[in-house]
């Protein structure tokens, strides 16, 4: 079968008010470009003639300008799910205009599964090649593509031609079987293949292809700063003591590493520094400083999800696919940010904490307890299976303004339970094997900044005992202090006698 070569707002045109649109793609990484786009002006001309316009969107994580923000622009969003980074769509999800669903990862595609989100009427993948019986190689990303190609009445392909092909076997897709049929996934080591390297489509389906040359709308990183640079230098020496004690194998275990600038420094940190042996790494985004050290040998394979790297970067690791193509594997989110696979391989994981509260607690993904920052992304996935799960966050924000240890989080992404090491550019706080007000202690000692310790200390000290010392009045007294007056460091606890 040959398909039609359709302009964006032909392909466009197929998406009805009320439609729920599925996409390929996880970050800005092989995330389709021009069709969403041309989603949101029909969305304007609708709203112009004062007719309703709106859908239901579906991704792996995150998606670029052209996807979320002008979507968001065009009011053309009622509900959004999963992880996002655009500041228009923050901001409309904050004043209450979207119904934002943020989920883990790995969940993602199996709940489009199960229906939980309602049908998927339409699939649109960013592909580099596409075959007539309908094998479509992806590009950057991958995400939830296999699923909702599957499972759409619809299918569009944007055939982008700014790689050429030359992405085409970087992939291993494999869609598990839903329950009381799946089996394991039988992924051993962060290298094992264990799919196909294109999602297959039925070729009937697929209502037409949009021809593209547009590079991936990659946002920029801020250079490591002596605070990230410590943090990563901290995180490196925690490692490094762990590994001479025997806990870390000396064949050392797969890395993990969430998104954003302090991940980014800790990467590049770890890769500096060469007591920590070449290590491999299971994650479901790879950054600008991972392709560094496999350049380099520090880094002996990487699976992921997407390659969510600088446009440089990415025609870099293009123009030399011969190294890179045994060094890397693109995965759905599915199986990247797997939890049975987590556990097996027995990962680090490395993530980023908005705060942390004295016991241990995490909040990634809410200022203040009600403003959404980004989402839970796989941070979760990775730090309830990891073999060692690692938070870090410099340890205040905002010049000073707000401690990111605080007596209690203001949202609960990731519990006491499961987080075992946080780290801060003040130290370590190994909170393995202890008991909450032990963990207090080594938080308040090693992570807090020295302008919030004896704040802390003197919260600990008016709590009501117990196994976990609380004063629930004043537990969040540090960020009603900031929103009251605008400085963390004029929490006054005698307001809460
Ligand atoms: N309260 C309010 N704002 C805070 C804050 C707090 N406690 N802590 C940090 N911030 C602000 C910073 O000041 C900065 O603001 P700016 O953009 O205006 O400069 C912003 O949050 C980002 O902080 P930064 O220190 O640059 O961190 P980052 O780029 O590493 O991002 C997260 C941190 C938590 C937002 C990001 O890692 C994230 O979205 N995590 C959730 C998803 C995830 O972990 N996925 C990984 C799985 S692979």
């Amino acid at each position: 079968m040959s398909f039609k070569i359709i302009t964006a707002a032909e392909a466009a045109s197929h998406v009805k008010h009320g439609y729920n649109v599925g996409l390929g793609g996880f970050t800005p990484a092989g995330t389709p470009k021009t069709v969403t786009a041309e989603i949101a002006r029909i969305a304007e001309a609708e709203h112009a003639a004062g007719r309703p316009f709106q859908i239901g969107l579906f991704t792996g994580a995150s998606t670029g300008d052209s996807c979320d923000g002008a979507l968001t622009r065009a009011k053309a969003l009622r509900y959004r799910a999963p992880y996002t980074t655009n500041g228009d769509f923050r901001k409309a999800v904050n004043a209450g205009e979207i119904a934002y669903n943020d989920i883990h990862l790995s969940q993602m595609a199996q709940e489009v599964r199960y229906g939980f989100m309602g049908k998927v009427d339409v699939a649109i993948l960013e592909a580099c090649d596409v075959t007539p019986d309908g094998k479509v190689y992806l590009t950057a990303g991958v995400g939830i593509a296999p699923t909702v190609a599957r499972l759409a009445d619809k299918v569009i392909i944007e055939l982008n031609s700014a790689y050429d092909t030359a992405p085409k076997g970087l992939h291993d897709i494999y869609e598990p079987a839903d329950p009381p049929l799946r089996r394991e996934i039988p992924v051993y080591k962060p290298s094992d293949r264990i799919g196909t390297p294109y999602v297959q489509v039925n070729p009937a389906k697929i209502v037409g292809i949009v021809e593209v040359n547009r590079p991936d709308e990659a946002r920029p990183f801020t250079d490591a700063d002596p605070i990230t640079m410590q943090i990563g230098h901290n995180v490196a020496h925690f490692l490094i003591s762990d590994m001479k004690r025997g806990i870390i194998p000396s064949t050392f275990l797969p890395l993990q590493s969430g998104v954003g600038n302090v991940a980014n420094a800790v990467l590049g940190a770890l890769g500096a520094d060469a007591t920590v042996p070449a290590f491999e790494m299971y994650t479901e985004v790879i950054q600008d400083s991972v392709i560094d050290l496999i350049r380099s040998g520090r880094c002996k394979f990487g699976s992921t999800c997407s390659l969510s790297v600088s446009n440089d970067c990415l025609q870099s690791i293009y123009d030399d696919i011969e190294f890179f193509k045994d060094k890397l594997v693109l995965r759905p989110s599915e199986i990247s940010n797997n939890p049975e696979v987590a556990r097996r391989l027995g990962l680090i994981s490395m993530n980023t904490a908005l705060e942390a509260d004295i016991y241990g607690n995490v909040n990634s993904t809410h200022v203040c307890g009600t403003k959404m920052m980004n989402g839970i992304g796989g941070s979760g996935d990775f730090t309830r299976n990891a073999y060692i799960s690692i938070f870090s966050c410099p340890s205040v924000a905002k010049e000073g303004k707000i401690s990111a240890i605080v007596p209690m989080v203001s949202h609960v992404d990731h519990n006491e339970h499961s987080v075992n090491i946080m780290i801060t550019e003040q130290g370590i706080a190994d909170l393995r094997g202890k008991s909450p007000m032990e963990r207090a202690k080594a938080i308040i000692e090693n992570c807090a900044h020295p302008d919030y310790r004896q704040l802390l200390w003197d919260y600990l000290h008016m709590s009501v005992k117990g196994q976990t010392c609380h004063n629930v009045r004043a537990a969040l007294g540090m960020h009603d202090a900031l929103q009251r007056k605008g400085d963390m460091r004029l929490t006054d606890w005698s307001e809460f006698a």
